[in-house]
């Protein structure tokens, strides 16, 4: 439970830029393939966020709901609800914590993306959110994970590093990172330094590469139904630097897989 309020401080930092941050990835492609995913049915976003894909989700017909540790991520969330005709119809959200939830519903999609699921920090907060994933997917549903594959080479002899993000005549930014093999941590500050002061927005992560999600999967009773290098579907190789990974129900009969075309 601590570990959820120490993210949600986290979070509430991050809101009055994420989005700004975040500009340039569109989010359209993800939404199109969880779009054919969910076919007629609802979706399950954990770590909704600012709603980045859910209201482009939305507005492909898929209503969305969400979980998310950090009220002022909602905040914003409820801005754009605001500002979108039929907003709260299409996309609604509330507190709670993906590693543990019962909302009594099922869905034919849950999904979480852009690394989020490494926001829980420990194997078995992960574990468990595989656990609480399977018991709201419907008979056919499926569980969407995207994250990035785990780049550590830079960080495992220092164990640190630094990545200047911009440089300018008056700011400067850059990130830093430590990293604890151990357990699979990465701890990171995104420093912005400019005429106005600095500012810090702090970031902890528990990396997992796919061979170990898929373990977890396994035990919470579902399979890997299909894994992508990206949201169109490019096949995933051992330079793929992220992952779209698909899992259902171990024992159902699924027809074709819409991110890919292919028969699972
Ligand atoms: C990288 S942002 C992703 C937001 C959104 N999914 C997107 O793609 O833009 C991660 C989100 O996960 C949320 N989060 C972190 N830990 C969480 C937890 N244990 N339960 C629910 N949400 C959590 C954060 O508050 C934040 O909004």
């Amino acid at each position: 439970m601590e570990d959820l309020q120490q993210q949600a401080a986290r979070w509430d930092q991050w809101a009055p830029y994420y989005d700004e941050d975040t500009r340039n990835q569109d989010p359209s492609r993800a939404a199109a393939a969880l779009a054919d995913l969910a076919g007629d049915g609802a979706a399950l976003e954990l770590g909704i966020g600012t709603g980045r894909v859910a209201f482009p989700l939305a507005e492909r017909g898929t209503p969305v709901f969400g979980l998310d540790a950090s009220q002022k991520m909602i905040s914003c969330l409820e801005a754009r609800q605001e500002q979108t005709p039929g907003g709260r119809s299409l996309v609604q959200a509330r507190i709670g914590n993906m590693a543990r939830f019962d909302l009594g519903t099922h869905y034919p999609l849950v999904y979480v993306i852009a690394s989020t699921l490494f926001f829980l920090t420990t194997q078995e907060d992960q574990v468990s959110c595989f656990r609480s994933v399977a018991r709201h997917l419907s008979p056919q549903g499926r569980f969407v994970v995207e994250a990035a594959v785990p780049q550590t080479s830079g960080l495992a002899s220092e164990r640190q590093q630094m990545i200047v993000r911009e440089i300018g005549e008056e700011h400067l930014q850059w990130s830093a990172f430590v990293h604890n093999p151990v357990h699979q941590i990465v701890r990171a500050q995104e420093v912005h330094v400019g005429p106005d002061g600095y500012r810090l927005l702090p970031n902890v992560m528990r990396y997992a590469y796919p061979a170990e999600l898929d373990l977890m999967a396994q035990l919470a009773g579902l399979r890997l139904e299909r894994r992508a290098a990206d949201w169109e579907g490019s096949p995933f190789t051992a330079t793929s630097t992220h992952h779209v990974s698909i899992y259902s129900r171990q024992s159902a009969d699924k027809g074709a897989s819409p991110l890919t075309g292919a028969s699972a």
